[in-house]
């Protein structure tokens, strides 16, 4: 089978706040799906983006008295720990407000003004007599034009998922003042969707089939816009402009008009792929004409509309190298007891407290994995059930797997084990027969599918080991051989089970890549087997179970009332962290400050970074430090750092270092990194100097 390269991406987070457990939950769907591909070594670009435009953030950072540009940095810093924390593995994170999506906003602006898409009309808008200022559609409130819910914002209605004029809602009120809102005259931009040629694309592409022959959109989704579409197409066309104040990209030649958030944000997933190709030396024009280029969007069905008839419009009527999505995939929300989460009703989920308990994010990426499947359905979260999967799924059927028979290999066998009777198992073949099944639910999306399988082979390798007894077979020397040959089976079960589960189970996936010694765990390896090469390593516990305490305090800490206590638990998360393994070294004597001034430190930027052949430790770097040429640097971090996540970082390095020849060249430098001297146990890590540092500055 061919190779394919896919650009995905997930719904880009507006920067007006810290992730919300609904964000993590697509990110891990997507992940998983991307982790999938990777094991099929097929090439994916993952990329996200902050959605840093639009009113709300201009309106919170006025009220902090800060930029929107200073407010939208420091959402952006916090979102690392969060993607880290549950393995989530963006290979960019862009934003919006950005030099890349402001030159793709302003291109495809006049792309379809060249179309003739775009015109210009005096509308009515909505004025806030109070505030002195238009509203945004996510200020007005009132009743839901098409459905008569109460309470929708202006632009779209959270029950139907209708989109409209915020001039069509009922008995409008202003969200921020609560005043009547006046209708004033302004010259706004508008996209024609409803052309002719718009409407005959999209009764095509909704409907229509990616390169693969399976449907662009899931059907559910396809009934929706069949509704939005309508028998005659009467498309309303799209008011792409809003008046300043507003933070986001000036539309081209018209001085106080800016683009409509929703405008530059989808093509904010263009910028970040492309701000990615720049750092990574990829062609962004020549990937994406490539023909079998696939671009795939995963998103919450709230914002179907946009993504469904606007953006593949956009597309259509920009021409190349854009192009249409092949798929957009939606999903449902995350329920808590079947109902919407709510903080204050104590069924909020903070990610960040659920991390700072020192929960196993993998029980969350199983749980959900176990639940979700290809449909537009909701996902419920129930804590009991939560704790069941946890418990008896991963720590009782899986990672027992391991327990019962690891621990007799590495006594027993000295770490080996027994090729020819893993050959000839009948077991082994069953759990690996399913190998293709498994990968084709995972690629279909039918997560739960696929978990429901590995967790019915599980039972059958733990009844295996039941009927073989291995503890009762180890008591005796005569059956010596027998004790090799069963443990040595359950292991190799144990193999296929982790290779079934490592799309979801990222980091016990590498651990036990790591102590059976088969380092690539992927759907070609399937058929490989634990051989007479094999020495297993001692390893440390794979998984913890969940506690019903720890679902009780993620719910406390989850709502705002207990903000204090939750801030205490992060306190004591980070000292835990700092508390693994950590040694503090002595000291060393004082130095004068002449003796600092010898030395030079100064921020670097890693524009290249590669593995040196015949060495497993050093890495080698270009960096520049500003100097109007690069230098060349090895360093012994490769244990720590995968070339392609250090390039494009700022770091530092100790600049006049005599130059010292290895692998036949000239290191120019050293990079500093922090470490207790023991990096084995507790790792190495490099420094990165705060944002606005340059290369080339010293450090004093
Ligand atoms: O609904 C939202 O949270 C938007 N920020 C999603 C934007 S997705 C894409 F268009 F950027
Ligand atoms: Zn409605």
């Amino acid at each position: 089978m061919s190779k394919r390269t896919i650009f995905l991406t997930t719904a880009l987070p507006y920067a007006n706040g810290n992730f919300h457990m609904g964000h993590i939950v697509e990110y891990i769907q997507a992940d998983i799906w991307v982790r999938h591909q990777r094991m099929g070594d097929n090439t994916v670009h993952f990329v996200g983006a902050d959605d840093a435009h639009g009113a709300p953030i201009m309106i919170s950072a006025q009220k902090l008295g800060i930029s929107p540009e200073a407010f939208v940095k420091k959402i952006s810093e916090g979102r690392k720990q969060y993607l880290d924390g549950f393995y989530i593995k963006f290979d960019h994170w862009h934003s919006t407000d950005s030099k890349e999506n402001t030159e793709l906003s302003c291109e495809i602006y006049h792309r379809l003004k060249d179309a003739g898409l775009i015109y210009t009309k005096d509308i009515e808008q909505f004025y806030d007599p109070e505030k002195k200022m238009f509203l945004a559609d996510r200020f007005i409130k009132g009743k839901c034009p098409k459905c008569g819910a109460e309470d929708q914002y202006g632009d779209s209605c959270e029950v139907c998922g209708a989109v409209y004029a915020p001039t069509e809602l009922i008995e409008p009120y202003s969200a921020l003042s609560g005043a009547k809102p006046e209708l004033r005259k302004s010259t706004h931009y508008f996209f024609k969707l409803s052309d002719p040629k718009c409407v005959e694309f999209l009764r095509d592409w909704t409907k229509g089939v990616a390169a693969d022959g399976s449907l662009r959109l899931q059907p559910q989704i396809i009934a929706k816009t069949e509704e939005w579409l309508g028998k005659d197409g009467d498309l309303s066309d799209w008011d792409i402009s809003r008046d300043a104040p507003y933070f986001g990209i000036e539309i081209p030649d018209a001085p106080g008009k800016y683009f409509y958030v929703w405008l530059d944000a989808p093509i904010g997933y263009l910028a970040s792929l492309k701000a990615y190709c720049e750092l990574k030396g990829i062609n962004f024009q020549a990937l994406l004409e490539t023909s079998t280029t696939e671009q795939i969007h995963i998103i919450g069905k709230d914002i179907a509309y946009f993504h469904t008839l606007f953006w593949p419009a956009m597309l259509q009527f920009s021409g190349k190298p854009f192009k249409t999505p092949d798929h957009v995939w939606c999903h449902g929300f995350l329920t808590v007891y079947n109902r919407k989460m709510s903080k204050s009703r104590g069924t909020g989920l903070d990610p960040i407290a659920y991390l700072n308990l020192g929960m196993d994010p993998e029980w969350l990426r199983y749980y959900l994995a176990y639940k979700l499947n290809s449909k537009v359905e909701d996902i419920d979260f129930n804590p009991e059930d939560f704790i069941q999967r946890a418990n008896t799924d991963l720590v009782g059927k899986y990672v027992n797997i391991a327990s019962r028979s690891a621990g007799f290999i590495l006594k027993r066998f000295d770490g080996k084990v027994d090729a020819d009777a893993i050959t000839d198992s009948d077991l082994v073949s069953d759990v690996k027969s399913f190998s293709n099944a498994i990968r084709d639910f995972y690629e279909a999306r039918e997560y739960n599918k696929a978990m429901r399988k590995v967790m019915e082979l599980a039972d059958k390798v733990n009844e295996y080991v039941d009927s073989q007894k291995p503890w009762e077979l180890a008591k005796s020397e005569e059956n010596r051989a027998k004790l090799h040959a069963v443990c040595s089976i359950v292991l190799e079960a144990f193999r296929l089970l982790t290779l079934y589960l490592k799309p979801v189970l990222p980091r016990t996936a590498s651990q036990v890549e790591d102590f059976l010694g088969c380092c690539d765990l992927n759907w070609e390896t399937v058929q490989n087997s634990l051989n007479a090469e094999t020495h297993i390593k001692p390893f440390k516990h794979l998984m913890t179970r969940a506690t019903p305490d720890q679902l009780t305090q993620l719910f406390e800490l989850s709502n705002p009332a207990n903000k204090a206590k939750a801030e205490e638990k992060a306190k004591e998360a980070v000292s835990d962290e700092n508390k693994d393994e950590f040694v503090f070294e002595p000291l060393q004597p004082n130095i004068t400050f002449d003796d600092f001034a010898k030395l030079d430190l100064r921020v670097a930027k890693i524009v290249n970074c590669t593995k040196v052949e015949k060495s497993k430790k050093l890495l080698q770097l270009t960096v520049d430090v500003g100097e109007g040429k690069t230098r060349n640097i090895f360093s012994g971090i490769a244990n720590f750092y995968k070339p392609e996540d250090l390039i494009g970082k700022l770091t530092v390095i100790v600049a006049n270092l005599e130059p010292r020849k290895m692998m036949g060249q000239f290191s120019e430098g050293m990079l500093l990194s922090a470490s207790d001297g023991s990096e084995k146990t507790s790792g190495l890590y490099l420094l990165n100097p705060d944002c606005g540092a340059k290369p080339g500055m010293r450090l004093h």
